[in-house]
């Protein structure tokens, strides 16, 4: 039977060789390769800097902290997304502060944003938006709430490599912008890594601190903070700096094959399609998600097919135990609720052939023909 992946991570010859070549000639960590692949990951986003860390997860941590988030801070986020961008609230004894997301495009609702930080006030010193899928968040509406009432902001970038807001690259409009090279993302490290990006100076004299056990820049030895162990290896490093020249290549594969979905899938079904494109927001596609009622069989009839499907994601973090102890509950979020339910991922990388993309959806077909 004929199997598609749902993501294929891409490891060429070229990338290889220049692992090898870093583990040959190069330290392995703080090797050259890390600063140049930091160098050419600012070059891309079009920030001032950006720090290599070893997690996206470390990178939205870090950042935080950077910030001046402290224990007791409330922190706006939202609750359709996978659930490291909260727990980097959490890991500060900071308290996430869920915000239903707008049902058409799974992001974060900015009107929620208000009355959050109307409700609590002062308490609230940061929003996390999420740019879920590659599909940036309404930065604008955003940027100006924050400015209004003096908060930080920090892009959850982790899905959305490249991904554009009125031709500005998202992770370059907020405070800080945090990435992840973890496998299936649309750039990897071949392995675990992160990216924090900032213009701010000040936050990233800080995170580069921090992710050297707050080692200060005068002494081998001096700490001026209590830092983490969080460097980027060079190794990952020499893969990631190759990666980065393909990235906007393999996202505009991305968004050829979403486009061909598209077309095929609209109107198959009770199938609502991914958000749209337009003038002002280009996304990049990390995952082709769409939503039906009939989910689960559909997806299980996929996979019998041998088209893996994932669901990103099945239980909204709010709903999560950790998250459930602090007195969230079903039924707080609505539209996040039923988003969990309905969405479902179809396979996306930048290898899906055109002849892989019409059996996906002749599949998809076969479904609807018995369902309805
Ligand atoms: C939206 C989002 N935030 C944060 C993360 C955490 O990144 P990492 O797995 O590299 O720690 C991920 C990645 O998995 C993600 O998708």
């Amino acid at each position: 039977m004929r199997r598609i992946s749902l993501m294929e991570p891409i490891l060429t010859e070229e990338m290889i060789n220049s692992a090898v070549n870093a583990l040959k000639n190069e330290r392995f960590l703080k090797g050259k390769s890390v600063n140049e692949f930091e160098n050419y990951f600012s070059e891309f986003t079009g920030v001032n800097h950006a720090i290599a860390v070893n997690s996206g997860t470390t990178a939205l941590h870090l950042s935080l902290i950077a910030m001046g988030i402290k224990s007791g801070d409330y922190v706006i986020t939202t609750s359709a997304t996978f659930i490291a961008t909260a727990n980097a609230i959490a890991y500060l004894h900071a308290k996430p502060v869920f915000v239903d997301i707008s049902i058409d495009t799974y992001n974060i609702d900015p009107q929620g944003i208000e009355d959050a930080v109307r409700k609590h006030g002062d308490k609230v010193k940061a929003i996390v938006p999420v740019h879920l899928y590659g599909y940036p968040c309404e930065i604008d509406a955003i940027l100006e709430i924050a400015e209004k009432c003096g908060l930080k902001v920090l892009e959850d970038a982790c899905q959305a490599h490249g991904a554009m807001y009125r031709g500005q690259k998202v992770g370059s409009f907020g405070d800080a912008g945090a990435f992840s090279f973890y496998p299936s993302k649309n750039m990897t490290v071949a392995g675990d890594g992160g990216m924090i990006t900032t213009n701010n100076e000040e936050i990233a004299e800080i995170v580069r601190s921090l992710r050297d056990v707050g080692r200060s820049k005068a002494h081998q030895y001096l700490h001026e903070y209590i830092g983490y162990t969080a460097r980027m290896n060079t190794v990952n490093a020499a893969i990631g700096k190759i990666q980065v020249k393909y990235l906007e290549e393999w996202n505009e594969a991305r968004r050829r094959i979403a486009k061909e979905y598209n077309r095929k899938l609209d109107g198959m079904g009770d199938i609502i399609l991914p958000p749209k494109c337009s003038s002002k927001i280009k996304p990049v596609y990390h995952l082709y998600v769409i939503r039906t009622q009939y989910r689960d069989s559909l997806k299980e009839f996929l996979e019998s097919r041998g088209v893996e499907c994932g669901i990103h994601y099945p239980i909204p973090v709010h709903l999560q135990p950790p998250y459930r102890k602090i007195g969230y509950h079903e039924g707080m979020f609505p539209n996040t609720e039923k988003w969990a339910k309905e969405v479902l991922s179809l396979p996306m990388h930048p290898n899906l052939s055109n002849t892989d993309i019409e059996y996906i959806v002749t599949c998809i077909e076969d479904f609807f023909r018995v369902v309805k």
